[in-house]
């Protein structure tokens, strides 16, 4: 179709006819692929910054509403949003983190700098009964991440026992004696955060055994085991899965469930000036997709050596941290991360949300960083103001997908996007049927200045038209203030099939999500 509209165009001619749409996706609803787990959907919340304090916990004295000192603003979104799961105290946090010193009478926790986020007081506000108090709270499962960087496998061994035993050891009765009886349910376990950097600057080969030592003695009640993840790499370094999965097998008793994986979007691609967060140039939108996607070909290299070392798949590969990374916006310490977050931070989760789809045979998890106030965050507050982001916003459309089983979708035609030197594909999709039995079909224009015209077959089911949301906006960095916190959000979306075929238009720069009527 590209190649004729240009000769129409010589001709003088004008394309009266229905004209074939650029993209043409096809969708396969006879030959369902891997589940996409719920966990794809994770959060993060470190001791960082306003991320937990004040961004969640107010305590239970405040007068902002709160529920056991949680807000209860915040957790009603994040309730909204079918969090499904929560990755806590840390990041870099967690490897300086000693458990014992978050339990007990508030008052009585001692204070500690946070070396790593602005070097401010931490004060243990929040510590293990109040983290659980939180993911309960939403219905979510616990990732706890262990200190391997300044602990101990003896202390690591012991904050398990304190967690989950149901006996009448000394921990489980300090356990007890801090008001909670029955173990707390803990899903996740990891070893250490970034050993290749803040966690101990290791090498994977120093680290492996580490992490062999360390498993050795995390024993846990039969009914309440967590899935045990190993500190892996980031960005194109394949060397932490390749050597853990080949040094460290599944099926020993020593267990090794998944392997972590961490990327992030920066625009200019450079720790020391990022980019802003608004207000920046269509250079960047650019390079903020292209990077982004390059997420894809990451998580391809990482799967190609696990494959070698582990064919069965028992491993997972959990990418539990990934987002956008600007330059801090607003008057915060710089070391608090803050940023505010724009209608490009939609299009980078949307992007995110298709890879992790597409290689769900593997990723069984992603945690975006982070949860609130914190980098690519869902909410941002200002004390008792709360905003929800863009970002926000798309998890909360691609809910369906948690859980959904996907479909083998191709793509075909797809324009490119070109700015300068710089080209990615416009048109970015996945689909599943959703556990309501229904298909949806998500998709993702790149594109801040064309809209394009996707055809969509689907093979084995009748099509009669597709109903959703779509978000988008007029400016590339829209975004929500707390002055107007709506001036982005979902509109309804809705088309007819003709004899039977979709014809959609993707607005520039949108995320659409659908379900198939
Ligand atoms: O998410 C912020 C930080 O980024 C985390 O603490 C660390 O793991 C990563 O470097």
């Amino acid at each position: 179709m590209r190649a004729i509209k240009p000769l129409i165009a010589a001709l003088g001619l004008s394309l009266s006819f229905t004209a074939l749409a650029d993209t043409q996706v096809s969708v396969d609803t006879t030959k369902p692929g891997p589940v996409i787990n719920k966990n794809i959907y994770g959060q993060f919340a470190e001791h960082l910054g306003r991320g937990i304090y004040e961004g969640i916990w107010v305590g239970p004295k405040s007068k902002i509403p709160n529920t056991k000192g949680w807000r209860n603003d915040v957790v009603g979104a994040l309730k909204d949003l079918q969090v499904p799961l929560v990755r806590w105290p840390g990041g870099c946090f967690a490897d300086e983190y000693h458990w014992r010193e978050g339990i007990g009478p508030r008052d009585k926790r001692p204070a500690r700098v946070n070396t790593n986020w602005g070097g401010v007081i931490e004060d243990n506000a929040v510590g293990t009964h109040e983290f659980f108090d939180l993911v309960e709270m939403l219905g979510a499962e616990a990732y706890v991440n262990g200190n391997l960087g300044t602990g101990t496998p003896q202390e690591m061994a012991e904050w398990l026992e304190y967690m989950t035993s149901d006996s009448k050891s000394t921990l489980a009765e300090l356990r007890r004696k801090n008001g909670r009886d029955k173990p707390f349910r803990v899903h996740y376990f990891a070893i250490g955060n970034e050993a290749w950097g803040c966690g101990g600057n290791m090498t994977p080969e120093f680290y492996t055994h580490l992490y062999k030592q360390y498993a050795s003695f995390l024993k846990t009640p039969k009914d309440n085991t967590p899935i045990l993840i190993a500190s892996g790499g980031h960005t194109d370094d394949t060397s932490w899965a390749d050597h853990l999965t080949a040094n460290v097998k599944p099926n020993w008793a020593l267990r090794m469930d998944a392997v972590s994986f961490h990327y992030y979007t920066l625009p200019k691609g450079d720790w020391t000036v990022k980019g802003a967060a608004l207000k920046f140039p269509e250079a960047e939108w650019m390079s903020t997709m292209v990077n982004t996607l390059k997420m894809d070909q990451f998580i391809v290299n990482n799967k190609k050596v696990m494959d070698k070392n582990d064919p069965e798949k028992k491993v997972g590969f959990y990418v539990d941290e990934w987002g956008t990374w600007y330059d801090v916006t607003g008057d915060d310490d710089p070391g608090f991360l803050y940023q505010q977050n724009s209608l490009r931070d939609a299009i980078v989760a949307g992007l995110n949300f298709n890879i992790f789809h597409k290689h769900a045979d593997r990723v069984h998890m992603s945690i975006i960083a982070q949860m609130v106030n914190v980098l690519q965050a869902m909410i941002l507050t200002d004390k008792e103001k709360m905003v929800l982001t863009p970002t926000y916003h798309v998890f909360k459309m691609y809910i369906p997908f948690q859980g959904a089983t996907s479909l083998p979708l191709e793509l075909k035609n797809v324009p490119q996007y070109t700015l300068g030197s710089a080209s990615i594909p416009a048109v970015s999709a996945t689909a599943a049927r959703a556990k309501d039995g229904k298909v949806y079909i998500a998709l993702v224009n790149a594109n801040p200045n064309k809209a394009e015209t996707v055809d969509i077959n689907l093979a084995g089911i009748t099509v009669n038209g597709v109903s959703g949301q779509v978000l988008t906006a007029a400016a590339m960095d829209a975004h929500n203030t707390f002055a107007a916190p709506e001036t982005i959000k979902p509109a309804a979306y809705s088309a007819k099939a003709k004899n039977g075929k979709l014809a959609l238009e993707i607005p520039a720069k949108a995320v659409v999500v659908v379900a198939v009527e």
